[in-house]
């Protein structure tokens, strides 16, 4: 109905209301709402939280590993100036990531403790997004797979993303094709990445050198606040998911998917 003069006319135009498309049906929204569904009885009131926070990282998580194949995508392609656009987008979610911790820190620990029983044996272990993230951003496959028996979907989705290749392999094929190295070996990269370092002729490189560096970084700044959050919920408890908990979480936090790049560190001088 348009309101044309103060009078009320029929537009043909417009579509009938139930095929109209509303903030709702766009969005989904009643399906989203529908997807928050507590288990513990009696009734825990942060429950809800919990789920929340969960669901809007893996939701995250899924921006995530789309932003990362469109990385790994136009790095192969050499094209640097696009790669920087995705790695402000990601760095950027990574902050929201790191931060949302925050909310779930005004849940105690006793009132943690109200519902945590009910989540066993489930965990964050078992978050197959989380996993894909690390291994496109370099972690061997092989190592995942002894999760595979936990979900049945995870094994074809795991050998599906070897054909993405992986952040780290696709910098170290820029570098061949660069012809800063003329094979891949750990000596190798880091003499080429002082040679980055040190050389202005190399400043885009060195640019996303930073960046990868900015990446790894806030991946294990994740870690560090998990953890962080961890020891402070369940102290020194075992993980829901049978792991020691802050124990095995915390060998975690050697991982680095660029390790060259934080080894060269100790050996860089002034440059240029
Ligand atoms: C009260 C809140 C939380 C507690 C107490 C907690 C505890 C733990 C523990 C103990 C583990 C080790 C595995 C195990 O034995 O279960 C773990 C792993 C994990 N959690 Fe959490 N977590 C919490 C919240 C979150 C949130 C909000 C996320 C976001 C997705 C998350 C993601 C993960 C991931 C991805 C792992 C696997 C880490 C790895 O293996 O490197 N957790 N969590």
């Amino acid at each position: 109905m348009n309101l044309v003069g103060g009078k009320a006319t029929l537009n043909p135009k417009i579509p009938s209301p139930e095929k109209e498309l509303t903030y709702s049906s766009y969005l989904k929204i009643k399906e989203l709402l529908s997807l928050q569904n507590p288990i513990a009885t009696p009734e825990a009131h942060d429950e809800l939280l919990f789920i929340i926070i969960h669901q809007v990282y893996e939701l995250w998580f899924k921006l995530i590993l789309f932003e990362l194949k469109s990385l790994i995508l136009s790095l192969g392609n050499n094209d640097l100036i696009s790669s920087f656009h995705t790695f402000k987008r990601v760095s950027a979610i990574f902050k929201v990531l790191i931060q949302q911790l925050d909310v779930l820190e005004t849940m105690t620990p006793t009132d943690f403790n109200k519902f945590r029983s009910n989540l066993n044996p489930a965990s964050g272990f078992q978050s197959l997004q989380f996993r894909e993230l690390e291994i496109l951003s370099g972690a061997s496959i092989e190592d995942y797979k002894k999760f595979a028996p936990l979900e049945p979907e995870w094994l074809p989705k795991l050998n599906q993303l070897q054909s993405h290749g992986s952040l780290s392999e696709t910098f170290k094929n820029l570098l061949l094709k660069r012809k800063l190295i003329p094979q891949i070996d750990s000596d190798l990269i880091q003499k080429a990445l002082l040679e980055i370092y040190q050389n202005p002729k190399h400043h885009d490189l060195q640019t996303l050198c930073e960046a990868l560096m900015d990446y790894d970084e806030q991946l294990l700044l994740w870690r560090y606040r998990h953890v962080q959050m961890v020891e402070r919920m369940i102290g020194m408890k075992r993980g829901t998911g049978g792991s020691l908990g802050v124990a095995y979480l915390s060998q975690t936090l050697s991982k680095r998917f660029f390790p060259e790049l934080w080894e060269i560190r100790t050996h860089l001088s002034p440059g240029y």
